[in-house]
């Protein structure tokens, strides 16, 4: 009887030990979840809270132009603040600049486009550590997406793949199919991504590619890399260029050599800017694949989400058409251009 009253009072003690040792019973309200990652102001942020460090590749066109245009006066429109630094088609200065707005205390947002795919991990590190809000626009790059909030801008394998389908209709029936491609910057994604769009679609109609070497998007260069292949060989049907300033180059090349650019060799360039439908009106592009610079409203207002914690898609592709040079309405569609 003593040994069993002993065992209870035992068993008693260590229940007792062992319900003081359980953590609290979650009698507590459970602690609000952590808000997302955004600026001081969210989730009341305004326009007029963001100030912008933009940083632009150059002015190497009438694209450049348009997209440089799109985001200082959107930025008046919208009222924020806008710190533009112009990296002049230099990649050290263009990190340069990031580095100098991940320091400007100031500076809550950053916005890139990348003269090139790699190389940024560090800077973009470097602008989380410090509380900066990274939209890449226009030109994607390969980064972990942990890293910026999200890339707005076009896709440039599909405009390849564009081109390669319009270049295929240009040359039906001809049965020579050479093809000279006339390459943007090499390290962006623009050039990368363009060429293999094109080479995924050019097999279907049997298009040869000839020639291909970088015009750095510039007409200057363009025309010189025309001449120079102009010089071995005028066997070519069809001149591909990534932008629309290295056809215009191509095509002064083409007249000065005594060929006619839009018959005796096709045409075709991407960007659809201004001066590519001049050139289709008058009649030496046939097509301008579309890639649209009015970008600036969807990144502001990206980065606006993003200020007051939203979470956005990784990317946000641009929607763009094709145009031709036969096309009866193209007077009409001219008028009705902005860029
Ligand atoms: O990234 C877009 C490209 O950059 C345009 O096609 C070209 O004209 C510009 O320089």
């Amino acid at each position: 009887m003593f040994r069993f009253k002993k065992l209870a009072f035992l068993f008693i003690v260590a229940s007792m030990i062992l319900v003081a040792c359980q953590p609290a019973a979650t009698a507590e309200p459970a602690a609000p979840a952590a808000p997302a990652a955004g600026l001081d102001c969210a989730p009341n942020c305004q326009y007029s809270d963001l100030v912008v460090g933009f940083l632009q590749t150059g002015s190497e066109g009438g694209w450049r132009a348009a997209n440089t245009a799109s985001f200082k006066e959107t930025a008046e429109q919208l009222g924020l603040t806008l710190k533009f630094y112009d990296s002049q088609n230099d990649l050290a200065k263009q990190v340069a600049g990031f580095h100098q707005f991940n320091q400007d205390p100031e500076v809550n947002v950053i916005v890139l486009a990348a003269l090139e795919t790699t190389g940024w991990e560090d800077v973009l590190q470097e602008a989380k550590d410090a509380g900066k809000l990274v939209v890449i626009e226009d030109r994607r790059i390969d980064a972990p997406e942990d890293l910026y909030v999200t890339y707005i801008g076009s896709d440039f394998a599909l405009e390849g793949r564009k081109s390669a389908e319009e270049m295929c209709k240009l040359l039906e029936g001809m049965e020579g199919k050479k093809v000279w491609e006339l390459v943007g910057n090499v390290g962006s994604s623009a050039a990368k991504d363009r060429g293999q769009g094109f080479r995924e679609g050019m097999g279907a109609c049997g298009i040869e590619i000839t020639n291909s070497q970088t015009g750095n998007w510039s007409a200057t260069e363009g025309k010189q890399v025309t001449e120079a292949w102009l010089k071995e060989s005028q066997d070519v049907q069809g001149i591909f260029a990534q932008n629309d300033e290295m056809a215009f180059g191509a095509i002064e090349a083409l007249k000065e050599a005594g060929l006619t650019p839009g018959v005796d060799v096709k045409i075709l360039s991407v960007d659809a800017t201004g001066n590519a439908f001049k050139a289709m009106l008058a009649g030496d592009l046939n097509v301008t694949v579309e890639c649209n610079p009015l970008l600036a409203p969807q990144v502001y207002e990206a980065a606006l989400k993003a200020a007051n914690g939203e979470e956005l898609p990784k990317w946000v592709p641009s929607q763009e058409g094709v145009f031709r040079a036969d096309d009866p309405n193209l007077e009409e569609i001219t008028a009705g251009r902005t860029y």
